[in-house]
């Protein structure tokens, strides 16, 4: 028995998740238990599921979250694979309920696996994005090579250096990553400090930067999320290949792109 059992709404929105840990393994970003996804699906909660039974002790998050009161969240678990999530999403990811404290969670389907250690960084966008009324429910960490890569330069991590050179590369990046990419300097994994960074700099990107770690994206669900990042990744791997084949791209002019943002309708 699953809590996905007779539930078609919430089983697509799990089958999503392991369709995107497939593809995030596939891409080579997701190296043992590298990468965390989070969806809130307080919208396809019913009154069972409201009565179910913890399958765990009384968690701490770690931080007080007051818009998460009675919210669910479908979380990878910790350790876990993105490719055996790929396959068996229930058994490498569990459905948590924030309690009323707000600073603290039960686990309540199917297995109790324990969510991921970024966590607090996963829920404090939640939290943000519902006190702001937004449409997006899923939020994507992983570690994409050539961004990661890029990140070890400090020329890069300027404000919208990275931004600026990613768009420039091929014209769709801009229309399907219009915020562009923030940066986040170092922080410690899974740790409060780079829940806080990232909780803000998403007030103006969609996606962020974890310096010499990864990125962390929110999106509508967990495609839309993890399509902008592989936005991002290809048009770093155009400029990498290009300097790899001996010449610094070009890269459209900035009148190019000004003509890309009118056309497309774009907010930069
Ligand atoms: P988890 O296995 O706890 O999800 O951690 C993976 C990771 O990428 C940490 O940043
Ligand atoms: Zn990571």
């Amino acid at each position: 028995m699953s809590i996905l059992d007779g539930r078609p709404a919430l089983k697509a929105e799990v089958e999503k998740v392991a369709e995107v840990a497939g593809y995030l393994w596939q891409n080579g970003w997701a190296e043992r238990n590298g990468g965390n996804i989070t969806v809130n699906v307080t919208d396809y909660v019913d009154d069972a599921i409201r009565a179910m039974k913890p399958i765990s002790e009384v968690k701490q998050i770690g931080k007080q979250l007051k818009n998460l009161k009675g919210c669910y969240f479908y979380c990878k678990g910790t350790g876990k694979r993105m490719r055996d999530l790929a396959r068996w999403p229930m058994d490498n990811g569990s459905i948590i309920r924030i309690l009323d404290d707000c600073s603290s969670y039960v686990i309540i389907a199917d297995n109790a696996v324990m969510p991921t250690s970024e966590l607090p960084s996963h829920l404090t966008v939640h939290d943000h994005l519902i006190e702001k009324g937004s449409k997006y429910r899923a939020t994507v960490h992983t570690h994409p090579i050539e961004l990661v890569a890029m990140s070890h330069n400090k020329k890069f991590l300027g404000k919208d250096v990275l931004t600026n050179i990613l768009w420039s590369m091929i014209p769709e990046t801009k229309a399907f990553c219009p915020l562009g990419l923030g940066i986040i300097p170092y922080q410690l994994p899974g740790s409060n400090q780079l829940a806080d960074a990232t909780l803000k700099e998403l007030d103006d990107y969609d996606v962020v930067l974890w310096e010499k770690h990864g990125v962390f994206a929110q999106g509508l669900d967990v495609m839309d999320a993890f399509d902008q990042i592989d936005v991002l990744s290809k048009s770093a791997k155009i400029y990498i290949d290009s300097k790899a084949m001996g010449f610094e791209p070009e890269g459209m002019s900035q009148e190019q792109m000004k003509e890309m943002s009118k056309a497309f309708n774009l907010p930069k």
